[in-house]
């Protein structure tokens, strides 16, 4: 089966794409499926995180910087597709890019990370409104495949606020939203330190919606995921 590609976008800086991309890729990975984490971001976050690694502990995804190539980084997954199970794009966050809009174009689904606060909301407007004009052009170029998109809830803190962001997203039609969330822990960004995802630390509340956002992103698009290692 060729390979799932997931774009992990939003114009909105800071939201947890990278985030969310990794711990994602990583968690995948535990779970015996081969995983490749295009970094599209010339800050490189996701290529500087994977290479924290120590050799003896590897992140258990692989992380490919293409940003150079900007919207050419298409030609490159070509030889991808077939040796692995899931790629996921880590997109740039300016809203100029193209990078995001070519990758919708060759992905199965779209993950919106948006942290709950009214202002990040109202942006990722431009997300969704992106993933109906790339729905649209799949359509008029006869791609079959459907693109899935959902929202993930990231550095979520509980409160009224998050309830009335729920709400808000709720009205979005095209996009569902996750039922998993990433909430506001240490955890996550320590990960950068060593190199690897949340799950390495053992059980805890962070590894828990970790496992919960594996599985509904693995459920979404029919992947089989094996017993953790
Ligand atoms: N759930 C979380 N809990 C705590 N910190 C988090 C969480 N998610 C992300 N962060 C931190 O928030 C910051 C922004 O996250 P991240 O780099 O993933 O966002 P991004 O959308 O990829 O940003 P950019 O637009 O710059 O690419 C980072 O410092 C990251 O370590
Ligand atoms: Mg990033």
């Amino acid at each position: 089966m060729p390979a799932k590609i997931i774009t992990v976008f939003n114009q909105k800086g800071g939201c947890a794409k990278t985030m969310t991309a990794m711990q994602l890729a990583g968690s995948l990975g535990l779970n015996g499926l081969k995983v490749f984490v295009i970094d599209m971001d010339p800050q490189n976050t996701a290529s500087l995180w994977f290479h924290q690694a120590k050799p003896e502990h590897p992140f258990p995804a692989e992380v490919l910087s293409l940003s150079v190539l900007k919207e050419n980084f298409l030609d490159k997954l070509e030889p991808l597709i077939v040796k692995a199970d899931v790629i996921l794009i880590d997109c740039p966050p300016s809203v100029e890019s193209r990078v995001p809009w070519f990758s919708l174009m060759a992905s199965d689904l779209a993950l919106i990370p948006v942290i709950p606060l009214l202002d990040n909301i109202w942006a990722s407007k431009q997300a969704e409104q992106l993933v109906l004009e790339a729905r649209q052009m799949r359509a008029s170029k006869g791609i079959k495949t459907e693109l899935q998109a959902a929202y993930v809830l990231s550095m979520v803190r509980r409160g009224k606020v998050l309830e009335s962001c729920e709400e808000a997203l709720k009205k979005a039609a095209n996009v569902t939203i996750l039922k998993s969330k990433m909430s506001m822990r240490n955890a996550y960004p320590e990960c950068q330190l060593y190199g690897c995802v949340v799950t390495s630390f053992g059980q805890s509340e962070a590894t828990r919606e970790l496992n919960s956002l594996t599985k509904e992103v693995a459920g979404k698009l029919g992947l089989k995921l094996s017993i953790k290692k």
